[in-house]
């Protein structure tokens, strides 16, 4: 196996006497979509802090390219190319799509000669990377981000990442807020980013979006890894069933299967749990 792009070994977080996260150890590959599953309180945002930089482990090392790093601000995870999007895709609804493009990422640094912000060329750019990703309805980066759909602003987010560089991107929860149509796009950026060599994160409960772009998946169960496994070694049923702590769906079916028995094969009725 190659080395990995980012180790994490043996991550702890505690804030004062509770403890968040035990023994967090995973592996991100360049090329590959990690999944991140669990459930609400999981821990899988304080974990994905940590990896940019936002909080500092308890205890524990990461390394990148074999490398130890310490990511002591987001500007550190930033500048070894960790690039984060967050829910909703973290964009400011009355910036416009060119100047949202560039805000924080200092095109000064990147391209000397822009002292100022040139508004046509980054919108020219922002179109540009938008439709390289199948958004084809923006033609105009002046109009606002406010009007863009829940599945643009994360395809506008993901193209921003990809654009200045991200050799890590991490999507936490994408898909959640869109419908079925726009998640399907969402997902095919994904695969994209993947392709271009990124290692991708992809937070989500969603077990179905997961496995449609998963190569590999982390389940998160208060605070601690429960299962780590590749594609293929587990059944969406599986999964689910970790993600639900096992017991709770377990019983569930058997109060269902113990109803219909009873009833001639009829499922109880939904206002009698
Ligand atoms: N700054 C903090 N101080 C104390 N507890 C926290 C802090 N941040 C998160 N937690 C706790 O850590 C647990 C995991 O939270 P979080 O990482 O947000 O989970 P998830 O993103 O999987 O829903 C929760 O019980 C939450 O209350
Ligand atoms: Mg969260």
């Amino acid at each position: 196996m190659t080395t990995p792009l980012l180790k994490l070994d043996g991550i702890n977080k505690s804030f004062g006497p509770v403890d968040v996260l035990h023994d967090i150890s995973l592996e991100v590959h360049a090329g590959e979509v990690l999944c991140l599953l669990g459930d609400n309180g999981a821990g899988k945002s304080t974990l994905i802090r940590i990896l940019s930089g936002v909080h500092q482990p308890t205890r524990g090392t990461m390394m990148m390219n074999g490398q130890p790093v310490a990511f002591t601000s987001p500007r550190v995870a930033s500048d070894h190319g960790i690039s984060t999007v967050h829910q909703f895709g973290g964009t400011f609804p009355l910036m416009s799509i060119g100047r949202s493009f560039f805000v924080g990422a200092e095109p000064t640094k990147r391209f000397g000669p822009f002292e100022v912000f040139d508004r046509k060329t980054a919108n020219e750019i922002a179109v540009r990377e938008m439709r390289e990703l199948g958004i084809t309805r923006i033609d105009d980066g002046n109009r606002l981000v406010g009007g863009l759909s829940g599945g643009e602003r994360q395809a506008l987010a993901i193209a921003r990442a990809v654009h200045f560089g991200a050799s890590v991107l991490i999507l936490d929860e994408p898909t959640a807020a869109l419908g079925v149509k726009e998640a399907a796009h969402v997902l095919r950026i994904v695969l994209q980013a993947r392709k271009k060599g990124i290692a991708v994160i992809f937070i989500t409960h969603n077990v179905t979006h997961a496995m449609t772009v998963g190569d590999h998946f982390a389940v998160l169960i208060r605070g601690a890894k429960a299962a780590d496994f590749r594609k293929g070694e587990k059944t969406r049923e599986e999964i689910t069933d970790l993600m639900a702590g096992g017991e709770a769906m377990a019983e569930l079916e058997a109060e269902i299967e113990g109803y219909m028995a009873t009833h001639d094969g009829h499922p109880p009725p939904v206002a009698a749990a």
